[in-house]
C-alpha cells in the first residue's frame, strides 16, 4: 500500500485526481469507480480542471457508483444517483448512459445487486476506484463485520453512519437518512485495477490508523485495501495524525518526484 501524506485537502484532491486521470488515460476501456460523500468532492473539482485543460476526456469513460440508499423517492436530491449526476456526470461531461448507480428503488433489490455485478463485469471491470472512508472504517457502505469477500448486496447502515450523513438531509428534503442501502462488496471493490482512498481531517485519523497499520480485519473494512496490490491512501496531516510510520511514508513519496501509482 502506498501512503501519501500531504499538507491539506486541496493537495490531497489534486494528487488523487492526477493519479486517477493517469490511470484512465492508460486504459483502453476506462471505467471510473465513483464514491459519494464529502471526501471525493475536491477530486471531482480537480478532475474537472484537468478535463478543461484538455488533458483528459471523460466522454467515453464508463462509471459505476459504490452505493445507493434504499427507499428514497426517484430524483431525491440526496439519492446517490442525483449526487453523481450533479457532482460528477454533468461537471465532467460524462455520458449519463455510461454511468450506473445501484438501483435502490428496485422492486427486487437482490436482482438489482446481481445485475450491478454483471454490468461491472461486462464493462471489463473498474479501472480505478475512488474511495472515501467512514469514521468507523467503512468503504462503500461496507460497515464493520462486512465479509472481506462480499459482493454487491443490501446492507443495514450503522447508526454512526446514519448520524454522520444526517448533515446532508434537510427537513425540506422530506426524508431522513434511510436505514438500508445497496453497496458494492469488499470483494467487488478489491477487483478494481487500482484503488485510491482519500481522507481529510482528524475525524478519520483512527480509521486510517487501523486500516493502514492495523491487522486486516472486517472490524475495520478499509483494512481490506492491504490485500490489494495497487492501493494508494492519500491523506492530509490531520487524517495522518495517528499513523506511526509517517517518516517512511514521507521518504517513499519524496523519492518519487514523478509520483504516480506504483
Ligand atoms: C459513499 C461512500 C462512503 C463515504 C464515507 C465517508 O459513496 O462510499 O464510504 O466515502 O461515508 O463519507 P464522507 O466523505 O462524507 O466523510
Amino acid at each position: 500500500m502506498e501512503v501519501v501524506i500531504l499538507p491539506d485537502a486541496d493537495e490531497v484532491a489534486d494528487l488523487a485526481a492526477r493519479t486517477i486521470a493517469a490511470e484512465l488515460r492508460r486504459s483502453e476501456r476506462p471505467v471510473i469507480g465513483l464514491a459519494t460523500g464529502s471526501s471525493p468532492l475536491g477530486i471531482y473539482a480537480a478532475l474537472r480542471r484537468i478535463v478543461q485543460s484538455g488533458e483528459l476526456s471523460m466522454a467515453g469513460v464508463r462509471g459505476f457508483a459504490l452505493d445507493e440508499y434504499v427507499g428514497l423517492p426517484e430524483g431525491h436530491p440526496e439519492s446517490y444517483a442525483e449526487v453523481i449526476r450533479r457532482e460528477v456526470v454533468e461537471p465532467l461531461g460524462m455520458d449519463p448512459a455510461l454511468v450506473r448507480v445501484p438501483d435502490g428503488a428496485a422492486d427486487d433489490l437482490e436482482a438489482a445487486c446481481a445485475d450491478y455485478e454483471t454490468a461491472i463485469a461486462q464493462a471489463g471491470g473498474v479501472t480505478v476506484q475512488i474511495l472515501g472512508i467512514g469514521g468507523n472504517g467503512h468503504i462503500g457502505f461496507n460497515e464493520p463485520t462486512s465479509s472481506l469477500a462480499s459482493r454487491t448486496r443490501i446492507k443495514t447502515l450503522a447508526t454512526a453512519t446514519r448520524e454522520a450523513n444526517a448533515r446532508f438531509f434537510t427537513e425540506a428534503d422530506g426524508a431522513s437518512v434511510p436505514t438500508h442501502c445497496l453497496t458494492q462488496g469488499l470483494g467487488t471493490i478489491l477487483d478494481a485495477g487500482s484503488l485510491v482512498l482519500v481522507a481529510q481531517g482528524e475525524g478519520k485519523a483512527e480509521a486510517i490508523r487501523q486500516s493502514v497499520e492495523g491487522p486486516v480485519s472486517s472490524l475495520w473494512p478499509a483494512s481490506a485495501l492491504q490485500l490489494h496490490p495497487r492501493a494508494t491512501v492519500i491523506v492530509d496531516e490531520a487524517a495522518a495524525s495517528r499513523l506511526e510510520l509517517v517518516d517512511y511514508y514521507r521518504e517513499t513519496f519524496a523519492a518519487k518526484p514523478d509520483w504516480q501509482l506504483a
